[in-house]
């Protein structure tokens, strides 16, 4: 399926129904890590929501890529991004999905571009090692948004994970001296890493 992107729309959650909106896609979101993070739903039969927000703070926003559903023509969600850290150090991307029909059909930039443009400042994007999509398309977006030479990536040892493979860090080179983010504690936001299930 292809992305006609005259008829999406991006637009910031500015209301109770589209945080809803937004609770349901984060369940997709973790379903599609599941394999990565080796993820299992909990006790309610929903996947981890660590990390969505349920409404708009000074230091967080949430976008959604809007366009109109094929069967029934109504304005239906597509994508989404949560951005956090707009007071701190650095913006991070806590959250960001695409849904698969429309996936490689640049959804995911032009979105995520029109994300980081909106909030100007030094930025921090980690992903899994083993999410070999999210490294591909965050490394174009990087140089998309913050130009070729303008970040820089470094893999990280997951806090009290040594078992896991590094996650890694894409940041800004736009402070005068740069220091590497550690307002997390060095854990990825986008994707909380957890440690494989052992099976017994
Ligand atoms: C990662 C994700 C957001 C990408 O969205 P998308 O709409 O498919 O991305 P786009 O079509 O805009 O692709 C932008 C660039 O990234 C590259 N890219 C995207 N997915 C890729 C993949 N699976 N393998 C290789 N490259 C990929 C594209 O080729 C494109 O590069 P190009 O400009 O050279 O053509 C989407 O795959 C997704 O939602 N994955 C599941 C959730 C997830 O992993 N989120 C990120 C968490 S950190």
């Amino acid at each position: 399926m292809t992305t006609d992107t005259a008829t999406t729309e991006i637009s910031a959650i500015d209301n109770d129904d589209e945080w809803v909106v937004l609770s349901w896609l984060w369940q997709s979101y973790r379903h599609d890590l599941a394999p990565v993070v080796s993820g299992l739903p909990y006790a309610d039969g929903r996947y981890q929501t660590r990390g969505l927000p349920v409404g708009a703070t000074d230091d967080v926003a949430a976008y959604l890529t809007w366009r109109p559903h094929p069967n029934t023509g109504e304005r239906a969600p597509i994508a989404f991004a949560v951005v956090d850290g707009l007071t701190g150090a650095r913006r991070s991307i806590a959250g960001m999905w695409v849904a698969p029909a429309v996936r490689q059909d640049g959804t995911g930039m032009k979105l995520a571009t029109t994300v980081i443009a909106r909030h100007p400042g030094p930025w921090a994007i980690a992903f899994q090692h083993d999410n070999h999509a999210a490294g591909a398309f965050w490394r174009r977006v990087a140089d998309a948004a913050f130009g070729a030479g303008a970040w820089r990536e470094e893999a990280r040892a997951v806090p009290g994970h040594p078992d896991v493979p590094p996650d890694h860090w894409i940041e800004t080179l736009d402070t005068e001296s740069y220091v590497p983010f550690s307002d997390r504690g060095g854990r990825a936001a986008c994707l909380a890493q957890l440690p494989p299930v052992t099976w017994t």
